[in-house]
């Protein structure tokens, strides 16, 4: 899509946005929406690589794009990184706080057991990444979204903060958190011009849901919930993210909005629907 294409109220010529897990996935998508509609961008995640890849691609639209590598799990590094990004920009206008995690084996898999048999440590991890570091993210980054005229903080949540997800409880309960505090802040923040909202996708293919997408009965079970019946995409959620970034949602504040295909509806209207036996049963 060129510049000219997207709707004016959509257009965010000459901001200055920090996007946070920007190497890959959801994060990745956002990111380059972002910088299509005009964002000058920090793009910020552990892995240097894959991240200086995205940045060239959003620089490909144009605008200037910043590759800053941090570990948000590390006390201190969430703060470290919003006043690195404020320098190289300039300022902040937009944060997309989008990093996130699942609890997972020392694999590379995600932990699923029922929470009386999850560990302290997973839990302990999953709230430094997901709560933690977006509590320092959004402390840190006050002052500059203060100094913007076009402040917009969206922290990317999950509709299993909205519902719970047994044998996820850890990681639905941050999701959860991260509603509450977007919720807080719009509020608190919005004399100050500063607009806080969270993001509540369902299930989107990215790395992170590769150990559902990718198995069979499991994938056609999750989708048998979803009453439009598919997986989402990174870009999928990209339009809702610049939604809310751009002058569109200039009402908009303190609101969780989910994003998945119904699925968080009670029942999602299927009720009549018969549904594969699901792959947990004894
Ligand atoms: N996929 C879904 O179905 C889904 C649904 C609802 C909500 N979400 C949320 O959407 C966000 C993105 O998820 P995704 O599916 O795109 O996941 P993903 O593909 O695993 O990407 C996660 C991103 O976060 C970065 N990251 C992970 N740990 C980090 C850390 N300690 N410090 C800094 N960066 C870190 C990763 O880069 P590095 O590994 O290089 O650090 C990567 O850029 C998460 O907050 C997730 O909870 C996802």
């Amino acid at each position: 899509m060129s510049k000219s294409t997207l709707p004016g109220a959509f257009r965010l010529d000459g901001a200055r946005a920090l996007v946070t897990g920007a190497s890959r996935g959801i994060g990745r998508a956002c990111a380059l929406a972002l910088a299509e509609a005009g964002c000058d961008l920090v793009l910020s995640a552990r892995t240097g690589a894959a991240l200086r890849e995205a940045a060239e691609e959003a620089e490909g639209h144009g605008v200037r794009a910043v590759a800053l590598a941090a570990d948000l799990a590390d006390p201190g590094a969430p703060s470290a990184l919003v006043e690195r990004a404020a320098a190289a920009l300039g300022g902040i206008d937009v944060l997309l706080h989008n990093a996130g995690v699942l609890p997972t084996a020392a694999d590379g898999s995600p932990v699923l057991v029922p929470f009386q048999h999850s560990t302290q440590q997973d839990w302990e991890h999953v709230i430094a990444v997901n709560l933690n570091a977006t509590a320092e993210i959004c402390r840190a980054a006050h002052p500059h979204l203060a100094a913007s005229d076009r402040a917009s903080l969206i922290l990317m949540s999950s509709a299993s903060g909205v519902m719970g997800t047994p044998l996820l409880d850890a990681y639905a309960a941050t999701k959860a958190g991260q509603i509450s505090l977007a919720r807080s802040l719009g509020v608190g923040w919005a004399r100050e011009g500063i607009r806080v909202n969270a993001v509540c996708p369902g299930w989107i293919t990215t790395d992170m849901t590769s150990f559902a997408s990718g198995t069979e009965p499991f994938s056609q079970w999750l989708m048998a919930h979803v009453p439009q019946g598919r997986w989402g995409t990174p870009e999928d959620v990209a339009g809702a993210v610049l939604f809310l970034a751009s002058p569109a949602s200039a009402l908009v504040t303190a609101q969780a909005l989910v994003l998945d295909g119904g699925l968080s509806t009670p029942d999602g209207g299927l009720g009549a629907i018969p549904k594969p036996p699901s792959p947990f049963a004894a």
